[in-house]
Formats: C-alpha cells, structure tokens, sequence
C-alpha cells in the first residue's frame, strides 16, 4: 500500500532545501575537491567546538570511527570491554575486529546500560566501557566515567545516535577518552551516503586516529607513521554537513517538539509504554521515539496497513543471533525491551498532522 506517513523525510528535506544542496554540489564539483579538503576541516572544527572536545576527526562510518578508536587505545587479544546487546552490531563489532573479548551487560528502563550492573562485571582483564547513547538519550556518564576512573578503565562513547544529547549540561561523547558519532542518513546529522566522526581531548589518539583513517599519514604524504586503512570522511559529505549543521539546533527542537506531540497524544494508553521520560540532568535529542507493547507484531501490522512506517531496533538482541557467538549472556531487559519496542517515524520534516494520523492509528489499535 502507498504510505501516508514515511519512516524518513530524506526527499522531503531536499525538496525543502534543494538550492542550497545543489550550491554544495556545485562547488565542490567544480572545484574538484574530493579528498582531505578544507570543507572536512571546516566540519571537524565545528563539530569539535559544539560538542566541546580538542579534535574531532572525520572518517567513513561510524562503524570505522568505533573501531579505529578501539584500536587507538589498545584493545586487543586477552582484554575484556563491557558494552551491551541492546545496540547496532557496529558497537560490539569494534571490540572483537581488535581481538578483545565483549562482555554484555543488561539495560536499564531508558534501554541505555544498567550502570548498576558495571561494577560486578569487571575483572582482572577489563580494559574499557563502551556506553552507548541510545536514541538521542545520554547514559549516566557520572557513574561511568566515576566507574572508570576507580578501575582505570578506557572510555569510548558510543554517540552515534546522540549528536546534540546532553548529561548535566556537558555534549555526549566529550566525557570518555573519546566518543563517535554517525553521519548515516536517517542519524540526527545525516550525510548522503555514510560518514563518522571521532571526537576526542588527547593528543595522542587524535593523531594516531589521522594515522589510521588515510594509510598512517597526518602532516606529510611522504611520511608514513603506521599501518592504517582507507577511512576518510569525503568532502563532498562534509561540505553538505556544514551546510545542513546551520538547521540543527532547529531540527533538534523539531524533534523534541514532535515528542512532547507523542507524549501528549499517547498518554494513558492501557498497554503501552510511551518514550523513557528523562530527568533535568539529561538533555534528549530523539533521534529515535521509542513506544513499547506487549502486542508488538499485531501493532506493527495495524500500523503498516494504516499506511505507517515504522521500524523495530532491534527485534533479535546481539546474543540471540546465532553466528555471533555471544549466547553465553543472560540478559532478560533487553530480550523484553526487543520483543516489545516500536520506533514511530520522527524527523524534523514530519507535519504535526502526520503526527496525529500516528497518533490517533495508535489510538485506535488499543480501542480495538
Ligand atoms: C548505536 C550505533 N552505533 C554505531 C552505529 C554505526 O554507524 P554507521 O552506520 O555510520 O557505521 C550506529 C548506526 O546505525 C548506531 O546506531
């Protein structure tokens, strides 16, 4: 059937901004410049500056930016690093590409980890903590980063689902060693195409980071510092990221505003579980708006066929899926979490009467 509501506004957001996308293009095709140009500075340097770290550094993916963090710090055969299931394969694929060991832990109401659990899974071989920011919510980085400190753990954010997410005032991804974002088309700041970013205070990793996203080269071409790999952000991306960044704090209040519309309209439904609510401490950016219920495949139908897209993150938790090798976790949240959750559709280019045509289909589906 045609969908009346899109999971995503992609064409939307052209059609609305298509002059300025095509200027971009332009530019940078006319100009020929591809590769480690002045548009990629210019994005790091903004970005550096809005989330408050020293550098941030552009690369592919986020997936790379998890990885090649990962690598930076050492992680490797013998350490363990604690992250969770409830998360994009990308976050725990960063820990084993290095050769180290994942330990999962369990999530928490906000579906971000369960900082009770931390502590009880270190060992004598723990090396680090990847938290993950999940949907546009920050975890708690006092008792992470508290955590961390007393163990003398590594810290790698995992914000790529939190451009923008704040914890007592301070950016996501400023407080650990280092912290990643994602610039994949449907994330808070979305290039067209992949692209990440790695973001981080210490000298060192900054520059072994350069080293390893162009074949171990940062000041010269001739100078190779290392083995890397091939992971630069292009320019043309980072040219329309500079471009797009001018909307963001918009879009995020967009965001927060389509929520408190959800909030509002989803109240008081027997049987569902409206968007984590988060105390003054926290600052939420909604990359995603996440609704729980028992009925999860029969609301995801009714909702397909009242012309909603709508999408579930993630129905088969990481130590359910077989080929990883990781069902020797226990984790009871997160299977609960996966076979309930629902994302409804959230951008800034969604109408407030697309958002009522979510509402009241929602509405409905517990009427019946
Ligand atoms: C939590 C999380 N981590 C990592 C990634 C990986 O980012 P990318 O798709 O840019 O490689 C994603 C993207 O889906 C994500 O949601």
């Amino acid at each position: 059937m045609n969908h009346k509501v899109r999971f995503v506004g992609y064409s939307r957001q052209y059609q609305q901004l298509k002059k300025e996308f095509n200027a971009v293009f332009k530019e940078i095709m006319s100009g020929g410049n591809f590769i480690l140009r002045k548009h990629l500075e210019e994005l790091e340097n903004r970005i550096a500056k809005y989330v408050g770290t020293k550098y941030a550094i552009g690369v592919n993916t986020g997936t790379d930016a998890l990885y090649l963090s990962a690598h930076a710090l050492g992680f490797g055969p013998g350490d363990e690093v604690i992250t969770v299931a409830h998360t994009f394969v990308a976050t725990v694929g960063a820990i084993v590409q290095c050769g180290a060991t994942p330990v999962l832990i369990d999530i928490g109401e906000d579906y971000n980890m369960n900082v009770e659990q931390i502590e009880s899974a270190i060992t004598s071989k723990t090396k680090g903590i990847i938290p993950v920011h999940l949907n546009g919510h920050s975890c708690n980085m006092d008792k992470i980063m508290e955590l961390a400190k007393k163990y003398n753990l590594k810290v790698i954010e995992d914000a790529a689902q939190a451009l923008g997410a704040e914890f007592k005032g301070k950016k996501c991804a400023s407080f650990g060693d280092v912290g990643i974002f994602s610039f994949y088309p449907a994330k808070m700041l979305g290039a067209p195409g992949d692209g990440g970013m790695v973001c981080t205070n210490a000298d060192n990793l900054a520059r072994k980071i350069k080293a390893f996203r162009d074949n171990g080269r940062v000041d010269s071409v001739e100078v190779i510092e290392c083995f890397g790999w091939c992971s630069r952000l292009d320019n043309l991306h980072a040219a329309i990221l500079n471009m797009k960044f001018k909307y963001f704090e918009k879009w995020v209040e967009r965001r927060r505003k389509i929520a408190k519309m959800y909030d509002d309209g989803l109240s008081g439904i027997d049987g569902l579980i409206t968007h984590p609510h988060s105390n003054g401490d926290y600052f939420d950016v909604y990359q995603n708006y996440v609704v729980r219920t028992k009925r999860q495949d029969e609301m995801i139908n009714h909702l397909r066929n009242s012309g909603i897209e709508v999408l579930v993150s993630w129905p088969v938790p990481l130590h359910q899926q077989k080929a990883l090798g990781l069902s020797r976790f226990n984790l009871p949240m997160t299977e609960q979490v996966s076979a309930e959750v629902i994302s409804l559709p959230i951008y800034p280019e969604l109408t407030d009467g697309e958002v009522q045509i979510v509402i009241e289909a929602v509405r409905r589906f517990f009427q019946r």
